[in-house]
């Protein structure tokens, strides 16, 4: 990227990572941050693919950065039109009118485009085989984005929680207060990420860019993006209640035990190598990350 003051068009900045960009992002940059009900001044649908259209050539943006997505993962299994729009064709559009603007596109996907049979951390080239809609769909985007000609980066990430929006962290911190008891899933692993740390990463990436460091073009991908280390949900939710200082019995449960419409993989741990590589990245343990996390949780509430 040539201008020294680049212009980004954040699309989704209300959603927990599009809300840490906002932050993140804005020292580095002009940006636009649109979400779906306007609520930071630009409202912006992706489902209406002329105001996209308007809105790229509007802004006229050195990077699109797309933090939108159909993210309800159960919801997604009797949405398949909606999550094919949302997660599919909306980021093949962004794709192309990126490469139609000359402008870079980063994009996030998810850990849910893997099975979960595998027995290490996934690297970005393990064979997909999403078992839900909202995998499918997503990985669908992937493909679809990478296909154009724009110089257009996939971080793939996983278990995302934070201080805005739904997440796991503030079910169970909402939980703990109404009850005595709780069983959570203890047969599911993962990396619990922080939507700070994908934000973080995501401005230092577009630093290297902005700075001549790197080259976009030569960098098109796909990357993991997690906090490092692993857990379940069960150990996810003990650290929680520990930090939390409430009291409630938590009572680790099999998958089974807890049915829901989408299935889910049993081991979604991603490898950040590739990331670390590139770009000289090294993404901190989920639970120290927590740790700040629900500091900063309750010094909001
Ligand atoms: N959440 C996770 O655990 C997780 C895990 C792995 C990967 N990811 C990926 O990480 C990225 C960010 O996820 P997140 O957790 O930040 O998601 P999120 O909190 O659910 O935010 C998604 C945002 O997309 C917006 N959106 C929905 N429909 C839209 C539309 N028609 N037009 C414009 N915006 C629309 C939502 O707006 P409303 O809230 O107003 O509907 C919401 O603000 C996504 O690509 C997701 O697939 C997430």
């Amino acid at each position: 990227m040539s201008t020294s003051h680049p212009k980004i068009l954040l699309i989704g900045c209300d959603g927990q990572v599009g809300w840490e960009l906002q932050r993140s992002l804005a020292v580095l940059a002009d940006v636009t941050a649109t979400s779906l009900c306007g609520s930071y001044g630009y409202a912006l649908d992706l489902l209406n693919p002329d105001a996209v259209d308007k809105a790229v050539a509007e802004v006229g943006p050195d990077y699109i950065v797309n933090a939108a997505a159909h993210t309800a993962v159960d919801k997604a299994e009797s949405e398949i039109e909606l999550s094919e729009k949302l997660n599919t064709e909306a980021p093949a559009q962004l794709a192309r009118l990126a490469a139609e603007h000359n402008a870079v596109f980063i994009h996030y996907s998810t850990d849910f485009v893997f099975d979960g049979e595998s027995e290490r951390p996934y690297r970005e080239e393990d064979p997909t085989a999403p078992l839900g809609v909202y995998g499918a769909t997503k990985l669908e985007g992937e493909l679809r984005v990478l296909e154009t000609e724009a110089a257009a980066m996939v971080f793939r990430t996983s278990w995302v929680y934070g201080n805005h929006g739904h997440n796991f962290m503030k079910t169970m911190l909402r939980l703990f207060r109404e009850r005595d008891e709780l069983k959570v899933v203890d047969d599911q692993i993962g990396a619990p990420t922080w939507s700070r740390m994908i934000a973080e990463a995501t401005a230092q990436v577009i630093g290297q860019l902005q700075s001549g460091a790197k080259h976009a073009e030569e960098l098109k991908g796909v990357y993991h993006l997690t906090n490092s280390g692993e857990t379940s949900w069960y150990g996810f939710a003990r650290e929680i209640l520990e930090l939390s200082g409430e009291s409630c019995s938590l009572l680790p449960i099999a998958t089974h035990e807890y049915p829901t419409p989408a299935r889910r993989p049993a081991y979604s741990v991603l490898d950040n190598s590739k990331l670390n590589q590139v770009f000289s990245l090294t993404m901190p343990d989920w639970s120290s990350t927590l740790k700040r996390c629900m500091e900063d949780e309750k010094s909001t509430s």
